[in-house]
């Protein structure tokens, strides 16, 4: 009799595993099937992504797909060039405006839309669609479009907290043994610039050159001539100097451009105008350039330089930092003018998935 009961309860117990069991099951199958909002959605068809983008590879589908909306300047260069000059191929990106539907990331370069917003896509955006915000400029040459504000997901700016920080960074060095061997120096300054405004531009670096070269030579060169153009002068020119005007167009936090990097890279002293000396110790030692502010008035700066050009010692402290990083030479080529910011936008698409928006675009840009 007893035996019996237990035998029953056991039943019973077994029956009420196993339909909880079966119920966990279809729970999984449900939630497994729903895609969530913070990851990828699986890759798309590759025969049909491959048919739509007219590619070859079947690869590239593996990868998020990241939708360049507009040409910056219409300067068009190759996407191989990522994988070539940044080794960075975490994306499958195109211009295919067809693909719009199923890109998870449309990178919109804010300079070229609209005041009437008429050239933004138009079509709903899927769910995991996310538009980048892509400006290179400052906020003096920023124009403030209305009714974008709330567009976006991610921004990629030269500022140092955008989500997607563009910059020429200096790397650490491996080995740190090697002697630093610079460049023949032939020329005291030097300066690569537009000529044709050189004398009537306004604006802080214009004004300061004005005043400098009434103390010290500069050998200026023209920056619309058409060996700058090619970008194949640029670095042998400013390694022929023993000093370059790093003057930024105009004076914001974090607006350090090619100006500064290309001496760097190139084993010349920048001579630095822009935001003030701490900023550029963000993103170099303190002791690889000289800052305009660090002296009272062009005609003391003028005088240093002068001395230093007499002092090899004192002129050689200014490279102690490439025992231990190195700069490396942008790239020059007029049509691989945002080829760098774009390679990083893939890279970022590629590696980070994090749900966001943008909240309120220029109170955070003009702050
Ligand atoms: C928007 O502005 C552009 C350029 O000013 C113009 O060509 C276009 O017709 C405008 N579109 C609409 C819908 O107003
Ligand atoms: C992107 O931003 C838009 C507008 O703020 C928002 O509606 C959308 O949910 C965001 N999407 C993702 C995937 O972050």
């Amino acid at each position: 009799m007893a035996s019996a009961a237990i035998f029953r309860i056991l039943r019973a117990t077994l029956a009420v595993i196993l339909v909880l069991a079966g119920l966990i099951v279809l729970f999984l199958m449900y939630y497994k099937s729903f895609p969530s909002p913070k990851c990828h959605p699986p890759p798309a068809h590759s025969g049909q992504l491959a048919k739509q983008a007219n590619i070859h590879s079947t690869s590239v589908t593996d990868k998020p797909v990241m939708l360049l909306w507009f040409w910056p300047e219409n300067r068009r260069f190759d996407f191989q060039d990522c994988k070539r000059f940044f080794k960075i191929d975490s994306c499958y990106l195109t211009d295919d405006r067809s693909l719009f539907s199923r890109a998870h990331a449309v990178l919109v370069f804010h300079r070229a839309i609209e005041d009437n917003l008429s050239n933004l896509p138009t079509s709903p955006r899927a769910k995991f669609q996310r538009w980048i915000w892509f400006n290179m400029d400052s906020p003096t040459n920023t124009r403030r479009i209305a009714g974008i504000q709330g567009l976006f997901n991610l921004t990629l700016s030269y500022r140092k907290d955008a989500d997607i920080h563009v910059r020429w960074k200096l790397t650490l060095k491996k080995n740190t043994d090697e002697d630093i061997v610079l460049p023949k120096k032939e020329r005291l300054l030097c300066w690569i610039v537009d000529i044709n405004d050189l004398h009537t531009k306004s604006g802080e670096g214009h004004n300061y050159y004005r005043e400098l070269v009434k103390h010290i030579k500069v050998d200026v060169f023209d920056r619309s001539s058409a060996d700058f153009l090619k970008g194949e002068n640029y670095f042998l020119t400013i390694s022929s100097c023993k000093f370059y005007l790093s003057f930024e167009e105009s004076v914001h936090r974090d607006y350090i451009t090619e100006a500064f990097n290309g001496p760097l890279a190139a084993g010349t002293v920048p001579i630095v105008l822009g935001p003030p000396r701490g900023n550029y110790e963000d993103f170099a030692p303190g002791t690889s350039f000289i800052h305009v502010n660090d002296f009272p008035d062009a005609a003391t700066l003028a005088e240093f330089l002068l001395k230093l050009e007499k002092d090899n010692e004192a002129y050689m402290k200014y490279f102690n930092w490439r025992r231990f990083y190195t700069a490396m030479h942008h790239l020059t080529e007029e049509k691989h003018k945002f080829a760098h910011a774009i390679c990083r936008a893939c890279e970022y698409v590629g590696m980070n998935k994090v749900y966001r928006v943008v909240p309120d675009l220029y109170k955070w840009f003009f702050l």
